[in-house]
């Protein structure tokens, strides 16, 4: 996947997203802005495709990745189920189009009103996580006279060293699922329900894993209870793997989708089990950046910041991670175009800042100690793989208006989102009705 990690390319030292001037595109929607590649987009989910494409998966695109309208209508269109985790999502979902037979719903806190929404829907299955969960479904699933179908989440205890311990949900301390080594009489307790079929198994071991060995751990163990359970007089029909691949943040420092592929595929080709996959930040990540224009360039003493109009009210993932994004003006000279994404880039003249947000915290910080080319007030820099969990971790802190978001194929650009206005920011707050 590296050769086209994505459609953000430099041309005689300008940035384009696919045929896109991006000096030209901030000056028309002004900045910060979220900036996405629907070819990119096209690219990522048609490659994963591919490389899984003999175990015939349902794709369940994970919209909290990047949940924007029109990014999962291009994404339904391509024939992506959905992977939701609130009412919202799924209505995301439906109005994007998306196929409902091929939703799957997880989350530990479904509310009675969303499993409702969830069972009206007709959505293909409800990921369980708990006992008490489940039952709540049934008799949901009950009171309404439709029947659910449920995947039980399954904790294999299984981690990736490398994933941040805020995003790994794989091993057996978390909130997630349940024990590997309750599955069997969560099965004999429920397995034969009326109203809610328990007939699949769910893993999802944490974003991003960044090799294929914890999902071959993951998927192992789980084959194992699976040849129990139906040994037992159980029905299981489906597993569904979950999402965590990894998104290009540095130039060939991710496995290719033919490695994951080339580890989970012989695994699962000759079980009798319909498969399906959760990727999220693996389409969506690469196919978006944030635009921000240097507001001042200040040194104090030893240190030197570059202050930027985004911060982590629109990307958090650096404040709340310590995450790694690549940030690169969108207009250099020739000798500073970067040969490659990376922590580290050696080129001349470089010069040693934090790139930091206007927001009033100390943690308001895009990257640090980072050596970039010399920027002034006015420049323009491209903070990249900004596509996943970037918008749709954005905030309104200190009262700033969210960004515009646009989708850029080809050489037409689309506003997908309207940047936010100090209306939108008090229009909740004027409904002044009593309780
Ligand atoms: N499936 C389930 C059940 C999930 O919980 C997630 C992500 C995914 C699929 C998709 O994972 P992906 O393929 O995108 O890695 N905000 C964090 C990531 C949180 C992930 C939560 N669950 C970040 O910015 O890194």
């Amino acid at each position: 996947m590296h050769l086209a990690m994505d459609q953000f390319h430099y041309r005689n030292g300008q940035l384009y997203c696919e045929q896109v001037d991006l000096c030209e595109l901030a000056d028309q929607v002004g900045t910060p802005a979220y900036v996405y590649s629907a070819g990119t987009l096209r690219h990522h989910y048609r490659a994963f495709a591919e490389a899984f494409a003999a175990l015939n998966p349902i794709i369940c695109y994970s919209i909290k990745s990047c949940g924007n309208l029109n990014i999962c209508q291009l994404l339904a269109e391509l024939g992506a189920g959905m992977d939701v985790v609130s009412g919202g999502e799924l209505y995301r979902a439906i109005e994007a189009g998306a196929d409902p037979s091929k939703i799957v719903y997880a989350g530990v806190g479904k509310t009675d009103q969303e499993i409702e929404q969830g069972i009206k829907a007709g959505i293909g299955w409800f990921n369980i996580e708990s006992e008490a969960e489940f039952e709540n479904i049934a008799a949901i699933a009950a009171r309404l006279g439709q029947p659910a179908r449920g995947a039980l989440r399954v904790n294999p205890d299984v981690a990736d060293q490398r994933t941040h311990a805020k995003t790994a949900t794989g091993h057996k301390h978390t909130k997630f699922g349940v024990n590997i080594d309750q599955t069997a009489i969560f099965f004999d307790t429920y397995g034969k329900n009326a109203h809610c079929e328990l007939d699949a198994i769910h893993l999802h071991i944490g974003s991003p894993i960044y090799s294929p060995e914890p999902y071959v751990q993951a998927i192992a163990k789980v084959l194992t209870l699976i040849a129990q359970l139906r040994a037992t007089g159980h029905v299981v029909r489906t597993l569904d793997i979950g999402g965590g691949f990894a998104a290009d943040y540095e130039t060939d420092a991710s496995p290719s989708y033919a490695e994951y592929a080339k580890a989970i595929v012989p695994l699962l080709q000759n079980e009798d089990l319909r498969v399906i996959l959760e990727p999220g930040r693996t389409i969506s990540g690469n196919a978006g950046v944030l635009l921000s224009r240097v507001q001042y360039v200040k040194q104090t003493g030893e240190k030197r910041f570059v202050i930027v109009d985004g911060g982590m009210h629109n990307l958090i993932r650096p404040a709340m991670y310590d995450a790694f994004h690549f940030i690169w003006p969108v207009r250099v000279d020739a000798r500073h175009v970067p040969p490659k994404r990376a922590q580290e880039i050696h080129l001349p003249d470089l010069v040693r800042a934090d790139v930091v947000g206007p927001i009033c915290e100390t943690g308001d910080v895009l990257a640090r100690d980072r050596a970039l080319p010399p920027v002034d007030r006015g420049d323009l820099l491209c903070i990249f793989t900004a596509g996943a969990y970037g918008m749709v971790m954005a905030s309104n802190y200190n009262s700033i208006p969210r960004p515009i978001e646009v989708l850029v194929d080809c050489n037409n650009t689309k506003i997908i989102r309207q940047r936010e206005s100090y209306m939108d920011l008090v229009a909740h707050e004027k409904c002044t009705g009593s309780v």
